[in-house]
């Protein structure tokens, strides 16, 4: 058999220094549609994000937490609406996790310090010199712009310490040919950055042992020195296969890797140190860097440290996190800045999503439906008007494909609306309803226009789902797209759905949001959500130490009750939430719960549910929601009502 090719691709590891934002999310999701499309056409995908722990940094904001570092850190990682909760919202389907805390790349990491230390590549010294604390960046006195870090502008501090080097110097002529002479870096534009400010004034020997803090990798022949944090973080690409360590065993299989994923400001880490150190331990270099740019705000970059973040949890909930994930791919060329605002946010949902997507898939189902009982007749009758779209069609996956291969995610989806733009153009010129209207003599034409609809929705609904996964799937099931035709071969033919294709008519995928409207109840759940953040941040701090156990006076806080749900409707500008009405004893009440997706209304009402009493009642959807109704979740996407075991139990009664 012959094997299949591989993909290995990465994001750069986060630091917990705090919670994420949309600005970090932008890149996974960008590297989670690159390993899905890659997935879709049938590579053997690697697909790995992790969270970069240690140094001064991570160690400082412990402190001031009042915590050890790795609860610190354990709490932003693991802990609720922390980065592993962050990945699982956005749907990001990476292969593997790495934490450089975790033991195996530890002891690795101190194989592959020993190894350049050996070779002569790693020798001690001194250090001298001015070290930025956020950026964990070492720099000399010529690299400094106007005496401040050149990365981000902020004050530096003197260093003068006993330090181990890695001759970084030795690797210039040879790391210059790789950026200049190869694709090595892209976009283009950021070699002459590397090779100019970086190269040419000469490469220093970058210091790569520190002595002044303690949270990180000990060099284990050195005790008292920890392992420069970004040696320790460049490896995790590495150890996260299984160099050096029995945790892992695919290094052979996927190293070096196909391409690295990284913001603008660490390219120099990865195009200039990374490659340097690879050449010393003789390993592979990866095939590509490709540094993106940043999301801004306000025309600054968003960033942890200057507080202007935006929550992607608000966001995903309002808005659904296909819709975001599109956002984000769809707005900005890659390679580039883009300002990012809520109201352009809601401009691509309303434009390219509610209206060009949207309605073609629900004018087409329902169109599909009112004809012809859901069911394609199989004659045919053909017109000149079809041609267009039927060839624009059939050559859109391979547009597509050349515009995925350079990771213009923008210019992809530009192809892909095109085409939608042209079907809906289509629906005009060939007047399904005016054709409708003697269906003895047009059926067959008739049925040809709506299967030219449905083969446009079918490809175009394959080559979304590396970006909208969700979203892509629920519209072929829609269209009626069996397995078979729903593949990435399949996507590069015209006609392949079965002639008599029936189709099923679901709800609308990306209703239309009133722009005004919902910007005004965004700036709302924003404050709302800053405020909280307040409070939980004014709380003493001895009582959040990570443990995760509660008294049983904590817990009997919470008043749960029985309720019976008496109505249930879909939220108009939602798709997630329903609005039920719960009678608890004598009691209405009116709780939004984010279960749409697994309830329908109908089956909701009559239900015993186990509901959150004494809850704040919170503002969802313009109107006040008291309660919460209370569901399982098994961590894959799934959610199970709570409900009594005896089904006519009386509402009103309490539990616990
Ligand atoms: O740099 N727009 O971690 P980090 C776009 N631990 N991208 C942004 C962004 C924004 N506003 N803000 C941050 C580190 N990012 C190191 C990496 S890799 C071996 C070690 C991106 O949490 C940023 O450009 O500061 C970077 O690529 C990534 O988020 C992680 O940033
Ligand atoms: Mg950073």
């Amino acid at each position: 058999m012959e094997q299949k090719k591989t993909f290995y691709i990465t994001t750069p590891i986060y630091y917990p220094s705090d919670k994420l934002h949309i600005g970090h999310t932008y890149c996974t999701v960008a590297a989670d549609t690159m390993a899905r499309y890659k997935r879709l056409r049938g590579y053997d995908v690697m697909f790995l994000t992790g969270t970069d722990e240690h140094g001064q940094k991570i160690e400082d904001k412990a402190k001031e937490a009042g915590v050890t570092p790795k609860e610190f850190v354990d709490r932003i990682v693991t802990g609720k609406r922390g980065v592993l909760d962050l990945w699982k919202l956005m749907n990001i389907s990476n292969d593997r996790f790495i934490r450089t805390t975790d033991d195996y790349h530890a002891a690795a990491v101190q194989k592959i310090f020993k190894k350049m230390y050996e070779k002569g590549d790693i020798y001690k010294g001194e250090y001298v010199g001015k070290y930025c604390k956020p950026c964990e960046s070492f720099w000399t006195e010529s690299q400094l712009v106007d005496g401040k870090c050149p990365d981000c502008g902020r004050e530096v501090q003197d260093a003068r310490e006993e330090a181990y080097f890695f001759r970084l110097s030795k690797y210039a002529d040879r790391v210059q040919h790789l950026l200049e002479d190869t694709d090595f870096l892209e976009p283009r534009s950021r070699v002459n950055e590397m090779v100019n400010n970086f190269i040419k004034p000469g490469l220093e020997d970058l210091c790569v042992s520190r002595t002044s803090f303690t949270w990180g990798i000990p060099v284990d022949f050195d005790p008292g020195h920890v392992v420069y944090v970004w040696v320790d973080a460049l490896f995790n690409y590495t150890t996260a296969l299984g160099l050096f360590n029995d945790r892992y065993d695919d290094y052979e299989k996927y190293w070096p890797a196909d391409v690295h994923f990284v913001g603008k400001e660490i390219v120099r880490f990865h195009s200039i140190i990374w490659p340097a150190m690879l050449m010393s331990m003789e390993m592979p270099l990866p095939k590509k860097v490709f540094g993106h740019g940043w999301l801004l705000l306000d025309g600054g970059k968003m960033s942890k440290s200057k507080g202007n973040v935006v929550d992607p949890y608000i966001l995903a909930e309002r808005f659904g996190v296909d819709a975001l994930r599109f956002f984000l791919l769809r707005t900005f060329p890659f390679g580039s800045d883009g300002n990012f605002s809520n109201e352009a946010l809601i401009n691509t949902i309303n434009v390219d999503l509610a209206n060009d997507l949207g309605n073609l898939l629900s004018r087409t189902v329902s169109m599909v439906g009112k004809y012809f009982d859901g069911t394609l007749p199989k004659e045919r009758q053909a017109d000149a008007l079809d041609e267009e779209l039927s060839s624009m069609v059939s050559s859109l996956r391979d547009r597509y494909e050349e515009q995925m291969e350079h990771f213009a995610f923008q210019n992809a989806l530009g192809e892909v609306f095109k085409v939608i733009s042209r079907a809906n153009k289509y629906i005009d010129e060939t007047m399904p309803w005016v054709l409708a209207k003697d269906m003895e003599a047009n059926g067959a034409r008739l049925a040809t226009v709506m299967y030219h609809l449905l083969e446009t929705l079918r490809v175009s609904g394959i080559l979304l789902t590396p970006f909208i996964p969700t979203s892509a799937a629920e519209l072929l099931r829609q269209i009626g797209a069996c397995e078979n035709c729903s593949t990435w071969e399949s996507a590069g033919v015209f006609g392949s759905l079965p002639a008599d294709v029936t189709v099923t008519r679901g709800e609308n995928l990306f209703p239309r949001i009133d722009l005004k409207k919902e910007l005004a109840e965004l700036e709302t759940a924003i404050q709302t959500s800053q405020a909280k953040k307040t409070e939980a941040k004014e709380e003493p701090k001895a009582e959040s130490p990570a443990s995760s156990e509660i008294t049983i006076d904590d817990f009997c806080k919470v008043e749960l009750r029985v309720g019976e749900v008496i109505s249930s409707a879909f939220v108009e500008k939602s798709n997630k939430l329903l609005r039920n009405v719960v009678k608890i004893g004598e009691e209405e009440r009116v709780i939004f719960s984010g279960i749409r997706k697994w309830y329908s209304p109908e089956e909701m009402v009559g239900k015993r549910v186990i509901v959150a009493y004494n809850l704040k009642p919170r503002k969802m959807m313009g109107e006040m929601s008291y309660g919460m109704i209370l569901a399982a979740d098994d961590g894959q996407g799934n959610l199970s009502l709570l409900t009594t075991d005896k089904t006519d139990f009386p509402s009103g009664s309490t539990v616990g």
